[in-house]
């Protein structure tokens, strides 16, 4: 098992990548703290991983307020120990609207826990990685970070405000033995995309433009990025955006 006697926090885990990656984590040995705004999917994200036989609590947090990334970090110690493994995947899509006609309370608010909630997590958290001896952060950007995307401009600002968060944290803190690494999926099979969608899936000549291989990605295919980067496998790997997108952004 790649992650035997670990912690890790997962944020957005009530859904999606998230949920599929605290599986997965589950099965490698770690104990989770699945962390999600709507409390319900948090829990039964719990849920299953104790059917498997794995260990987790459920926490309810917002990750765009500093109190409650506090508080989540805080439960994850008193009822885990401190986590060697944070993952800040929790994200929204956010209005898809032209830059003039977005307003600032949709800008702010992709910002708000896109972006500022990543850097809370890591705030709150890296104290305790620190006291611990080290830990490894994943952070969910997105080829959203890389290139630009027509009427998506508060979340393309707040994934590239990720991966720049990322180098920094991977600065500061290598020497404390922690590695902070970014993923960038491209299309990712979740509730997110199909909202996006309008409930209703891509067509094909979309997944041919967004993708060489085909097809859209499956969240698991985004977790076994995260378990490399979570575990040992990537003990040289810092600071770094890992992109993971079918091809989309080669050309
Ligand atoms: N699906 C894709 O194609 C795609 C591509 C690139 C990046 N991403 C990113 O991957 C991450 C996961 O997305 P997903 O596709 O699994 O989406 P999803 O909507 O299925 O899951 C996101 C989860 O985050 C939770 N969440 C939302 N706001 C929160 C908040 N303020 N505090 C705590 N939890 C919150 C939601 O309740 C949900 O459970 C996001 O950061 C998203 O931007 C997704």
């Amino acid at each position: 098992m790649k992650l035997a006697n670990k912690v890790a926090l997962i944020t957005g885990a009530g859904s999606g990548m998230g949920r599929i990656a605290s599986l997965l984590f589950a099965r490698e040995g770690a104990a989770i703290a699945a962390v999600d705004i709507n409390e319900a999917a948090a829990l039964e994200t719990a849920k299953l991983i104790e059917a498997e036989g794995g260990r987790a609590i459920a926490i309810r947090a917002d990750v765009s307020s500093s109190a409650d990334a506090a508080a989540m970090v805080a439960a994850t110690v008193a009822k885990l120990g401190a986590p060697d493994i944070l993952y800040n995947n929790a994200g929204i899509e956010g209005k898809s609207d032209s830059l003039v006609n977005l307003t600032e309370d949709d800008f702010d608010r992709v910002i708000a826990i896109n972006l500022r909630g990543v850097w809370l997590g890591m705030k709150h958290a890296l104290p305790h990685m620190i006291k611990k001896g080290g830990g490894s952060i994943i952070n969910t950007a997105s080829i959203a970070g890389l290139v630009g995307l027509r009427n998506s401009g508060a979340y393309c600002a707040a994934k590239a405000g990720v991966i720049a968060l990322t180098r920094v944290a991977a600065l500061e803190y290598g020497r404390y033995n922690i590695r902070v690494n970014a993923i960038c999926p491209g299309a990712i099979d979740t509730p997110m995309v199909s909202r996006i969608q309008g409930g209703g899936s891509l067509s094909e000549s979309a997944v041919r433009r967004i993708s060489t291989l085909g097809r859209i990605g499956k969240p698991e295919e985004i977790a076994r990025m995260a378990l490399f980067l979570a575990s040992d496998d990537a003990s040289f790997a810092t600071g770094a955006p890992f992109i993971v997108d079918g091809g989309w952004t080669i050309s």
